[in-house]
């Protein structure tokens, strides 16, 4: 959610193509909003407004940006509605300053007011334009930048990072507290960013910044500072080696699509570290040892969970807590102590809600674990050690690859702490390549008949059901249809009155539950409906269903989890027959990192 880019040259020159391409990275984060402004002299260029990258830089020219500094920013609006005024950067009161942030100021309203009492200028309701007043007003006392940042970074409550820049200077102020933030340092520039793929064309020698810290940032090189002293901080720089191809579509129309298809062979990366993690014994031990298990995590993430509380409690006859991350603090929190533990699940790895529940649980004495795709991420670092998801780069906000390795390491950790050998997991990667294979045509066909509706529900049942709830969310997400995703015997106790004639409802289901699914089946198609089976070939599911999507001859375990590729098949054909791009849906972001 929000993305924040700078950058430092030595003398002015063309900087709109550079800012376009940085915000056109940081786009998979999710954003309504865009703007650039570049710094020259005592001159300050500042375009903005509502709407994609393309459509903004094209209607104000970004290309035409000149200057010897330049920030970009995508925003996902929390304070102030998607708006031109809204949108960032934002410049003080007598337009000497230009910044933007990402993340939340959750003292946004007061703050405001307070500005407004002392006389500044305020444009717009947004937590941005708090952070350049915030630095403003100390300016306006006299202090120096880096006394008036540390001063702003305690007035602004939140997790944020910002970055900032004034006239007749020559550097880029940015500061970190609670959102990520990497420096990139180049050939004759250096720059600033919320993520590392934003920066990766332009440099592979980054710096990571930590929570608390200030970087200055002039065109050949940068100085750390803590906001507590104003201490300098040594850091070496890093060397990355990430492969640029996770952040271009190679030769898919969506990244989306691209993901999909990845899940087979990210599935077999992830197997085959963890036959060579020495952590994965001490989380088997920690889950043996516990009193009592707590898996955690939101959206996608939740639903890994579920599958995961599935596997443990039927292969490994361990009974463990799936909880939605916000839920833990009000309804668990009370009861844990240090004979628990939690394994925090999130793919980004900075999720609040996620980092809320890891922190109160720390507190309690509980030990956490963490399942993460983004190694750096919050999450990674204040876990005693987290189990990375190797898939790369997802840049499409609705998690595909992720959600998979999530489940794939469930299952590994459940079959490891059953005494199975792992033998049989090997199988994943070529059965998952052979789902997608299988199942693409069939689910285009039934797109068609299918999207005629705004409202569906999704069934599963065991260890079907939390993929039925994921396969639910992925369509809600990029087709805006209502997709209620639910267990299969409770549709008969009410939302069975939704079907009439032709009404879709899909149904997940494992090889050994299909005389129930059929009864589900058929009390939607006697009324009318249409039932659509997604399981292995079966003679009773080819005789009852409406349609049947088939999955490849698999173990039941591993079956749930094939379940769910038509499901994002069959959600991102949708959309993308609605017209919308799913990548980017409406409203949403990729990492939400605010309450
Ligand atoms: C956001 C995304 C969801 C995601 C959830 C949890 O809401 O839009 O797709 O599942 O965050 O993200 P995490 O990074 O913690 O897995």
């Amino acid at each position: 959610m929000c993305g924040i880019f700078g950058i430092v040259t030595k003398e002015e020159q063309p900087l709109g193509p550079i800012l376009i391409e940085a915000a056109k990275r940081l786009t998979y984060r999710g954003y309504d909003s865009v703007g650039a402004a570049t710094l020259s002299g005592s001159r300050i260029d500042l375009r903005k407004d509502v709407g994609r990258v393309e459509e903004v830089a094209k209607k104000y020219d970004f290309a035409t940006m000149t200057g010897q500094r330049g920030i970009t920013q995508l925003r996902w609006a929390t304070f102030g509605v998607p708006s031109q005024v809204n949108a960032q950067p934002h410049i003080d009161s007598d337009g000497d300053l230009v910044g933007a942030h990402n993340g939340n100021v959750v003292n946004n309203v007061e703050l405001r007011q307070q500005f407004i009492a002392e006389g500044l200028t305020v444009r717009s309701q947004n937590d941005g334009e708090s952070c350049v007043h915030a630095v403003e007003r100390y300016l306006n006392k006299g202090y120096d930048f880096i006394d008036a940042i540390r001063l702003a970074y305690g007035d602004l409550q939140g997790d944020y990072a910002f970055v900032i820049g004034r006239v007749d200077d020559d550097r880029l102020y940015a500061f970190k507290k609670g959102s990520g933030l990497v420096v990139g340092l180049g050939e004759g520039f250096t720059c600033v960013s919320s993520d590392l793929p934003s920066l990766l064309p332009l440099t592979r020698e980054i710096v990571r910044l930590q929570d608390g810290e200030i970087v200055t940032l002039w065109a050949e090189r940068v100085e750390l500072r803590s906001v507590k002293d104003g201490a300098r901080i040594a850091r070496e720089s890093e060397t990355v080696s990430e492969s640029m191809d996770a952040v271009q579509k190679g030769g898919y129309p969506h990244f989306m699509l691209k993901e999909i298809h990845e899940q087979a062979q990210v599935a077999g990366e992830v197997l085959h570290m963890l036959d060579g993690s020495p952590e994965v014994g001490r989380v088997i031990e920690a889950v043996r040892e516990a009193r009592h298990v707590y898996f955690i995590g939101c959206g996608t993430s939740y639903h890994a969970c579920l599958a995961g509380a599935v596997y443990f409690a039927q292969l490994a006859g361990r009974a463990v807590i799936p909880v939605l991350a916000p839920q833990f603090i009000p309804q668990y929190l009370p009861a844990v102590n240090h004979e628990d533990i939690g394994l925090f699940v999130s793919q980004s790895g900075e999720t609040k809600d996620v980092l809320n529940a890891l922190q109160a649980a720390e507190e309690r004495g509980m030990t956490a674990f963490g399942l993460a795709n983004v190694i750096g991420s919050t999450l990674t670092r204040a876990t005693a050690c987290t189990l990375p998801l190797c898939c790369g780069y997802e840049i499409s906000v609705p998690a595909t690859k992720t959600f998979t390795n999530q489940v794939v390491t469930f299952l590994y950790l459940a079959y490891r702490m059953a005494g199975h050998g792992t033998k049989e997991l090997a199988a994943i990667p070529a059965l998952m390549a052979q789902t997608l294979e299988l199942t693409a045509p069939q689910v285009e066909a039934l797109v068609p008949p299918i999207n005629e509706w705004n409202d569906l529900y999704c069934l599963g049942y065991g260890a079907t059901l939390p993929m039925a709830l994921e396969g639910a969310l992925k369509l809600k997400e990029i087709t805006y249809a209502h997709c209620e995703g639910m267990l299969s015997t409770e549709f008969k106790h009410g939302p069975l009155s939704a079907v009439t004639a032709g009404f879709p409802v899909l149904f997940a289901a494992g090889p050994g539950d299909v005389p129930l699914i059929v009864s589900g089946i058929n009390e939607v198609t006697c009324r009318g409906g249409r039932a659509i089976a997604i399981g292995q070939e079966d003679a009773r599911l080819r005789a009852n269903a409406s349609d049947l999507i088939t999955l490849p001859a698999a173990p039941a375990d591993i079956s749930a989890l094939l379940a769910v590729l038509p499901l994002q098949l069959l959600s991102y054909h949708m959309a993308v027959a609605r017209g919308y791009d799913p990548d980017f849906p409406r409203n949403l972001s990729k990492t939400l990192t605010v309450d």
